[in-house]
């Protein structure tokens, strides 16, 4: 396990380094991330190098037992570059530049910074892969913040045109396929062939996005694809020139423009940027912020790091709520809970200039170690005490909820009913799975689905008849299946399949979808096994066949007729969903389904706003307990031992 923070002595007089190092011993750190941001440091000129700070630094720090995480700096291109080729810049979809000024301003596929990049991360390559002190490598800094993944240049659009030539035989086939038909979008061959761009019908406030369908999916995968193309390239660069130590990446939570199931491959290890509640604005609860753990774990199936966990309170042009410092030492055991073995906190001390002068670190402004300095020593100190179970258990679960990067774009683009939002779908059903106490992983089809008791399949739709046969043979032998509305309708090219709904998936859940209702916002009846409640978002009006029913709606036209199905398939079952509901509701569902299946429930009885996380090894068990709470809680476990447990105000334990 190592633990640290994100260092940026660059932005500090050299004469104060001595200090910072000493501090980080205190505290016992074991690591830091360097450089990310410094090209402009290391090469302040072109071809005019001055390694001399960085060399010091990690030398400074190696020698009180520091290791460095060096970054690759290619985030922020240095200005007499830019100056030099402007066509290195991304272009928007109305052909705008995204200027300088702020950071990750370059196209993945323009040739000219792929040659630059080649050039400092070499540089750096030579110059650092035998230092002792480093022990891994960050490529370049959260590829895709700011929206930046899809850019809309001359570049990209070449790349994109043969991407689909490689992809379709000939330009029949793709107009075929994607069903260039309608509105005679016929295109004559590959060159014709457009990036999905701003067009006369779009109207972005109304929801109206009028590319076809299935060249928009394209356009995502592809340039998902230009990102893993351009850090290859890094990899690559870096391992010629002698790095052998583990390189890796920063992934983010929100970010939904890489395939990150994809991306994840190419790293030795994966890590995250982990920022809770604590912005006004869109950043995560902290049941979400479980979530995202377990989707992370889930893109390597391994333990990850957390490249920058938050310490304070941050923001840009205002500032969040300050974080109760319990608070700072909870979320670092829920990291770890989910299999975190790496925390790095950003940053080390508040910037007094820049973009991010509100952004607080461990210290202050004015580099004095308080209440933060203090709770992140003592929770680097009791990890040093735990690193046996963090590093021999592992998170066991017996269910999981599989998702796609497929889905999340094609739904991103036509989300089916007002406020449909398939990633807050997901979500909501894995906040049910923690209220439950139970574990549970979050993966897409490539994983051995005979460990899982239970597998939820949220608005599955664009599939395909291996991915739908693999699921068949897992229910035929015994498993058992949660999927809900909007599933199993779309092939990959993002067309409709026009099979009877549930489409790929009718047979297994032995049901017909004979008509929906897009609900939007608005709430009808259901009773059931949900109790008497509602409704929202989608309703399908389902002919249950044999199939046994286990709620119904009750409003609307098809009052009384089937929300919710179960079918018996082979020696395993499918249950159908076919209504969106809220998170207790789930629970209620979800109670239904796993009362045959004796999936491990950690808890007695579960209490309000708190976590629990089961490990285990062969021969370990250890739970983890974190009460979000401000108040204190009771609690009894019942994994690994029947216990009853007290915590105090944003308190955690583990049980072992
Ligand atoms: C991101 C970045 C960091 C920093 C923080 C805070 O996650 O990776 O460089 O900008 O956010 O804004
Ligand atoms: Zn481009």
């Amino acid at each position: 396990m190592h633990f640290g923070v994100d260092y940026y002595p660059e932005h500090w007089p050299e004469e104060r380094w001595s200090k910072d190092v000493k501090l980080m011993k205190e505290a016992n750190f074991t690591v830091v991330r360097l450089a990310e941001f410094a090209w402009t440091k290391m090469e302040p000129s072109e071809n005019h190098y001055d390694f001399s700070w960085l060399d010091t630094i990690i030398d400074m720090l190696g020698q009180a037992n520091i290791k460095t995480i060096l970054c690759t700096p290619t985030a922020t291109p240095p200005k007499w570059l830019m100056d030099k080729h402007p066509e290195i810049y991304q272009e928007d979809e109305y052909n705008n530049i995204r200027g300088y000024g702020s950071r990750r301003h370059y196209c993945f596929n323009s040739s000219i910074y792929q040659d630059y990049t080649k050039k400092i991360v070499s540089k750096m390559a030579k110059r650092y892969h035998d230092n002792p002190y480093v022990i891994t490598w960050q490529l370049d800094n959260e590829f895709g913040c700011h929206n930046t993944v899809k850019c809309y240049c001359d570049d990209c659009h070449k790349e994109f045109i043969s991407y689909l030539e490689n992809k379709y035989e000939s330009i029949e086939q793709l107009n075929s396929e994607l069903g260039m038909d309608f509105w005679s979008q016929t295109y004559y061959s590959f060159d014709s062939l457009i990036i999905p761009k701003h067009t006369a019908c779009d109207y972005k406030q109304g929801d109206m996005y009028a590319h076809n369908p299935g060249l928009w999916l394209e356009y995502c995968r592809f340039s998902s694809q230009s990102v893993d193309n351009y850090a290859k390239l890094q990899i690559d660069t870096l391992k010629s020139n002698g790095v052998k130590v583990p390189i890796t990446h920063n992934f983010m939570s929100r970010f939904y423009d890489i395939d990150y199931y994809k991306h994840a491959k190419l790293y030795d290890f994966i890590t995250w940027d982990c920022y809770p509640n604590i912005i006004h604005g869109p950043f995560d609860s902290i049941e979400e912020v479980s979530y995202h753990h377990d989707k992370m774990r889930g893109y390597k199936n391994q333990p990850f790091w957390i490249m920058e966990m938050c310490s304070a309170q941050g923001g840009w042009n205002f500032m969040g709520r300050t974080p109760n410092p319990a608070q700072i030492r909870l979320w670092d055991y829920q990291a770890v809970a989910h299999g975190a073995n790496g925390i790095v906190h950003f940053r080390w001390r508040t910037c007094l200039f820049g973009t991010e002068q509100y952004w607080h670190g461990v210290l202050d402004h004015d580099g004095v170690p308080r209440d933060r300095y203090k709770i992140i020593k003592k929770t680097c100190q009791e990890f040093m005490e735990l690193e046996d179970i963090i590093d021999n258990t592992e998170v066991l679960s017996e269910v999981c909820i599989v998702r796609s990067f497929d889905n999340v774009w094609a739904h991103d683009y036509q989300w089916h009913s007002p406020s449909f939002d398939y990633n807050q779908i997901l979500s909501s059903i894995h906040v049910a799975l923690t209220n439950m106490h139970i574990n549970c992983d979050v993966v897409d089809l490539s994983v051995d689905l005979n460990k899982y008791k239970l597998i939820i399949l949220p608005a599955y739709n664009i599939t395909n008849e291996s991915e739908v046969k693999k699921i068949q043979e897992y229910v035929k032998n015994g498993g058992c299946v949660v999927l809900t509305f909007r599933s199993g309708n779309r092939d990959e090219y993002n067309k409709i399949n026009g099979l009877t709904l549930p489409g790929y998936f009718r047979e297994m859940a032995g049901i017909d979808v004979i008509n929906y209702d897009a609900l939007g916002q608005e709430q009808i009846k259901i009773k059931g096994i949900t109790g008497d409640t509602t409704a929202t978002l989608w309703a399908d009006i389902i002919d249950p066949k044999e199939s046994e029913v286990l709620a119904s709606y009750d409003s609307e036209f098809y009052k009384n007729t089937p929300c919710i199905t179960k079918n018996i398939f082979g020696e395993g079952s499918v249950y159908y969903v076919g209504c969106h509901v809220t998170t207790p509701i789930y629970e209620k569902i979800l109670k239904t389904v796993i009362s045959d299946l004796s999936i491990i429930q950690h808890v007695v009885t579960p209490v309000d706003g708190v976590e629990t996380i089961y490990r285990r090894s062969d021969n370990q068990e250890a739970t983890f307990v974190l009460n979000h709470n401000d108040f204190p809680i009771t609690i009894t476990l019942s994994k690994p031992k029947n216990i009853k447990i007290h915590l105090e105000a944003y308190d955690v334990t583990v049980v072992y």
